[in-house]
This record gives structure tokens, C-alpha cells and sequence, in this order.
């Protein structure tokens, strides 16, 4: 059986759950964070020890404006209701991608991540403002600027997941086979799942099933 130390998913989906069963793309993220609660406590139940959530990719600013700031909005309020919670059940927080935000939620991540610090149970990367490209060509330039060797080690250390596991497995839900520009190089060696259900629909059992069957493949890593 595989060990299984790093889930990161695709939160795919949320619009076009709440189009259809709300009329309103925001009322589809409202949902959605029911469901990221879930995976949480999955995650713990699964002694999952890192989980990347990908939130907002440096491609969703092309979205309308209202929709943007209903995201920012539901973060921010998610984060000062739960902050304590989270800290409480002994869960770490980090931002990957460019906090560039309003200067109050800036704040607010900056503090989330400060006070969640040394905890262990489970670190949640949450990638808000991330794109892996971005990522990468900085990484680049950090081996450049300090005359590096261009090598594997060297590179994952200018990534933001430095010091963090690549993922084992990827889940993208919302029935759409592509990854968006989320973690190129850290996936190179994970197992992908495509899942058809929207991210608000899909539930613990969903996620308990596709664990199950990740732990049962056989990872040839190149070898036979
Ligand atoms: C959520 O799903 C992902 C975010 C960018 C917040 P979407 O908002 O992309 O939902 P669909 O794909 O349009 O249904
Ligand atoms: C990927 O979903 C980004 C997040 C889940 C945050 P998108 O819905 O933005 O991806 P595309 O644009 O359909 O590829
Ligand atoms: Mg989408």
C-alpha cells in the first residue's frame, strides 16, 4: 500500500454548480466551502500530513470583478471566523503564490500563517494568486542572481513549496482534464484523478474512494 503524505486538488467546479442549482456562479463558492471543510477533516481522519488546495490562479484575475471580490470576501470571512479553529485542531496554513491583495488581507494571511506557525497535525497550502510558471521563472532567476548550479535540489528550494513533499495525488474535480498551471513541476511524478462531480458535490466518500484506490497503484517511478 502507498504511503500517502501530500493530497493537492484542483477545486474545480463551483460556478457552474451554483448557474445551475442557485443561479449564481458566488452562490456555487459559497458551497464550495462547505465542501473544502469536509476534505479537511477527511484529510486528518486519513493522517494526510500536507494538503494543497488551489483557490485562485494567477489566470482568474481575468475574471468579472464582482466575482473577484466575492472570493476575496468569502476568504477573508472564512479566515476570521476559523483562523482560531483551525489553530485549535493543531493545523498549519501557508499561502503559496503572490499576496498582492487589499492590504487588509495581506494582513490577515500574514497573520493566519504566523499564528498557525509550529502546528503539525496537518499543513494546508492554500494557492491563492499562484501560477506555476511564475513560480518557476522566479526560481530561475533566484539560481541566477545567486550563480547556482541549475539542478533538481537547487530549483525545488526557490519554489514556494520548498521543504514540502510533492504532491502523491491530484484531484481535479469538476470534469475538466487540464491543470490550469498549478504545480507543473512538483506533479511530475504524482497520480492524477479526474473527477467528473463539481467541487460543491463532491463529498467524503468520493474522496475516501479515490485513497483508496490511489494506495493500491502500483508507482514505477521509471522502474518496472
Ligand atoms: C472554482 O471553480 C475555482 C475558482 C477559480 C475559485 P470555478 O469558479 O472555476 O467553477 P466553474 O469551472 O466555472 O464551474
Ligand atoms: C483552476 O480552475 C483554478 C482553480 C481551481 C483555482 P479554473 O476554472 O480557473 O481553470 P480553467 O480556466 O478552466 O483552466
Ligand atoms: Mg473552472
Amino acid at each position: 500500500m502507498n504511503p500517502l503524505k501530500h493530497v493537492a486538488i484542483i477545486m474545480d467546479g463551483n460556478g457552474r454548480w451554483g448557474l445551475k442549482n442557485k443561479k449564481s456562479r458566488n452562490a456555487g463558492h459559497k458551497e464550495g466551502l462547505n465542501t473544502v471543510e469536509k476534505i479537511i477533516k477527511t484529510s486528518i481522519k486519513n493522517k494526510i500530513k500536507y494538503l494543497t488546495l488551489y483557490a485562485f490562479s494567477t489566470e482568474n484575475w481575468k475574471r468579472p470583478k464582482k466575482e473577484i471580490n466575492f472570493l476575496f470576501d468569502l476568504l477573508e470571512n472564512f479566515l476570521v471566523n476559523r483562523i482560531d479553529e483551525l489553530h485549535e485542531k493543531n493545523i498549519k496554513l501557508k499561502i503559496i503564490g503572490v499576496k498582492n491583495f487589499s492590504t487588509k488581507l495581506n494582513k490577515l494571511l500574514n497573520y493566519s500563517e504566523k499564528k498557525t506557525i509550529k502546528n503539525t497535525k496537518l499543513q494546508i497550502n492554500l494557492a491563492l494568486n499562484y501560477g506555476s510558471k511564475f513560480e518557476l521563472i522566479n526560481a530561475f532567476k533566484s539560481l541566477n542572481k545567486n550563480k547556482e548550479n541549475i539542478n533538481e535540489k537547487n530549483l525545488s528550494k526557490y519554489l514556494q513549496t520548498n521543504n514540502i513533499p510533492d504532491p502523491d495525488l491530484l484531484i481535479r474535480t469538476g470534469n475538466t482534464k487540464r491543470l490550469s498551471n498549478f504545480l507543473l513541476w512538483q506533479l511530475a511524478y504524482s497520480e492524477i484523478f479526474f473527477e467528473k462531480k463539481l467541487w460543491p458535490e463532491f463529498s467524503e466518500k468520493d474522496y475516501n474512494r479515490i485513497i483508496k484506490k490511489f494506495k493500491n497503484i502500483k508507482r514505477n517511478y521509471g522502474n518496472i
